[in-house]
């Protein structure tokens, strides 16, 4: 059968790093506060020049180098974006066209948090349904331009950044042996819209809006909906935890990741966390984080890693793969 395989790894940052105790003066905070509560240290903000399009563009190119190829090689491009560079076009087209690439097609997909699950998942069925040989799968975010810097509660938690994979079509025999993505389990479920949500758009205010977000709320339910489905990507494959080489969780509080992977019986030592560095990335946090596991030599050819995230909708998802 056929298997979509991880070919490379990018991934790109801000030049700016903004560190906890920078929000000090801004507003009441403290960096013991930020840490405790999330294991946020600091994040990277995007300068005007730097945007959604830039990122994914340089995280795009740093996936092509590491797997030997160029943009002639690719046939398709998924963005997972909230925060694209204009409402339409599809930031992944400006991505595709900044790349020099005018075959084949691009699109973004819009999960918030899920984004990169969602895209990775939707990839793979391009490449098994024949539509598709090698896709670029980029999670691109720039969330500091929809963040209220005057509110305490949201502004702190999150960062910019860019991460991206070429996956392709390989030939596997269909067991969980084979590397490529395995299993993945995807959900959503709309009743919980307004626990996080950007409050404009253009079909209501006409305006961008910014983030806004019932952070208890969302924490409340972040462990049973991420575990859920990595559950069923279990049921579906006969894997438990204790065959996992890595957990690479979304990157949006250490309590939530340190939580899912306790109850899930994922030893601490299996658990990519990145939350320090990036402070919530949105759909980029699970490809940083791969990157990260990636360069320092952690992930190898043929680990087993979980990957997860859960967002705004609420979105959920997790994806069973052999790197
Ligand atoms: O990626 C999408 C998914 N998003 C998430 O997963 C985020 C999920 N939620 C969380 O990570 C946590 O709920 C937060 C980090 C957002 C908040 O942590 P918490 O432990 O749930 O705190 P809380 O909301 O219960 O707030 C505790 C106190 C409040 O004060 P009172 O009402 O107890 O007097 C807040 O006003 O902390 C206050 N607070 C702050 N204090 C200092 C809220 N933000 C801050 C802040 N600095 N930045």
């Amino acid at each position: 059968m056929i298997r979509s395989i991880v070919r490379g790894i990018g991934s790109a940052l801000p030049r700016r790093i903004m560190k906890n105790a920078d929000f000090e003066g801004m507003v009441e905070t403290s960096d013991e506060w930020i840490a405790q509560r999330t294991g946020i240290r600091q994040r990277h903000i995007a300068a005007d020049d730097e945007t959604t399009a830039s990122l994914g563009e340089a995280a795009a190119r740093a996936a092509l180098d590491n797997a030997g190829l160029t943009p002639a090689d690719i046939d398709l491009i998924v963005l997972a974006t909230s925060t694209p560079n204009n409402t339409f076009p599809a930031t992944a087209v400006e991505i595709q066209n900044r790349l020099g690439m005018h075959h084949g097609f691009a699109f973004d997909m819009q999960a918030v948090c899920s984004g990169f699950v969602y895209a990775i998942t939707t990839a793979d069925l391009y490449i098994r349904g024949g539509l598709a040989k090698r896709v670029l799968v980029i999670g691109a975010e720039t969330f500091s331009r929809i963040l209220d810097w005057n509110d305490r509660s949201t502004c702190v938690l999150f960062g910019d950044g860019a991460g991206a994979l070429v996956i392709e079509a390989a030939e596997g025999e269909g067991t969980i042996a084979d590397r490529g993505i395995l299993a993945a389990s995807l959900r959503s479920d709309g009743v919980h819209k307004d626990k996080l949500y950007v409050d404009g758009g253009p079909s209501t205010t006409g305006t961008v809006g910014m983030l806004r977000m019932e952070g208890r709320e969302v924490f409340k339910h972040a462990v049973g909906m991420i575990t859920d489905v990595i559950e069923a990507t279990y049921s579906e494959t006969g894997i438990t935890s204790d065959d996992l080489d890595w957990f690479v969780p979304h990157q949006a509080n250490k309590r939530i990741i340190d939580a899912s992977a306790k109850k899930l019986g994922i030893a601490e030592e299996k658990v990519v966390v990145t939350v320090n560095l990036h402070g919530n990335t949105s759909a980029a946090s699970v490809p940083l984080a791969l990157s990260v596991a990636v360069a320092d030599g952690r992930i190898k050819k043929g680990d087993l890693v979980l990957l997860e995230a859960m967002g705004g909708g609420f979105t959920w998802g997790a994806v069973l793969l052999r790197w």
